[in-house]
């Protein structure tokens, strides 16, 4: 592991399940050091458990200039930690919210409308260093604080800046529950194989260098996802036979997965007005 880059800020996380620690997981592998990093959890996780040996301050009650606190807990569990926001509050702390549906001014409504608060929503592969965040600031950020976060933010992978918050319905039905819908595609991939004479370790092997390697392509390759399917369907070949069935206009994928994500788009609209 590399010093060199490590950045040099005290961080506080109130909540450390799934996602923050994923994030904790990715930072103390690459830039921040562990003795940097505040969690408050009630029930740590054996993971968490192990990283007080290694320097990470576990339930402390110190005092201390933080730089940030990243909330990390769900977004019903939010009233429950109003006073510990509210007493970070007038400290120069920049805030930073993973919380799916809670919108900023709720937020400037519990900590302070002067204070910096930051809405993102991540994705699980920030475990893995190739997450993708979507950032909003309020008004109140700072073009030196809003940089520094972006390096934070960018130790786990990509980020994509947003002027407008109400695009983060979409963005939580794109990003933020995306993985899931590719783990799904790797599951029924991996079935058919089996179905079709393969054993489970050769189909699961074969589906999922299929989409490390197909997701490599798309990041990687100057050309569009459309390009790279025509380049590899042959007319009356095979791949083209399942894609017949697959962007069937009555009832292929392309209809299937516009009213998936509009319902999960419409969800986190529906959690924001709670
Ligand atoms: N998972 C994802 O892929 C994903 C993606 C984007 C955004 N998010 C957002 O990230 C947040 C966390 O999601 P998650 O999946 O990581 O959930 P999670 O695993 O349940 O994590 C929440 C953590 O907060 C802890 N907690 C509960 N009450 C607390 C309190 N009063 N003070 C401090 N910690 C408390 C929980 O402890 P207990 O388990 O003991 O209750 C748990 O460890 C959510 O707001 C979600 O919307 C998640």
């Amino acid at each position: 592991m590399t010093t060199a880059k490590k950045i040099n800020k005290q961080i506080k996380i109130i909540g450390c399940g799934k996602m923050a620690s994923a994030i904790l997981d990715a930072w103390l592998k690459k830039s921040i050091f562990p003795q940097n990093i505040y969690v408050d959890d009630p029930n740590p996780s054996e993971w968490l458990l192990d990283k007080k040996k290694i320097g990470l301050n576990l339930n402390t009650k110190a005092d201390i200039p933080f730089d940030y606190c990243f909330i990390g807990v769900k977004p019903q569990s939010l009233n429950e930690i109003e006073l510990k926001l509210k007493t970070l509050a007038k400290k120069n702390v920049t805030f930073v919210s993973m919380l799916a549906g809670i919108k900023i001014n709720r937020l400037e409504g519990i900590i302070g409308k002067d204070e910096s608060i930051v809405r993102i929503m991540p994705n699980l592969p920030a475990e893995i260093l190739k997450g993708v965040t979507a950032v909003k600031e309020n008004a109140r950020v700072e073009p030196k604080q809003s940089k520094s976060l972006a390096i934070l933010l960018q130790a786990f992978g990509e980020i994509v800046k947003f002027s407008e918050e109400r695009k983060f319905d979409a963005v939580t039905a794109i990003s933020g529950s995306g993985p899931a819908y590719i783990f799904l595609i790797a599951e029924l991939m991996t079935e058919v194989g089996i179905n079709l004479g393969l054993s489970y370790d050769e189909a699961f092997k074969l589906v999922k260098h299929t989409i490390d390697g197909a997701g490599s392509l798309i990041v990687n390759s100057p050309l569009k996802p459309q390009k790279l399917r025509e380049n590899v369907t042959s007319p009356g070949g095979t791949t083209h036979e399942a894609l017949a069935v697959m962007m069937n206009k009555d009832n292929g994928l392309q209809k299937i997965f516009l009213a998936a994500i509009k319902a999960a788009a419409q969800r986190s609209k529906e959690l924001s007005e709670v």
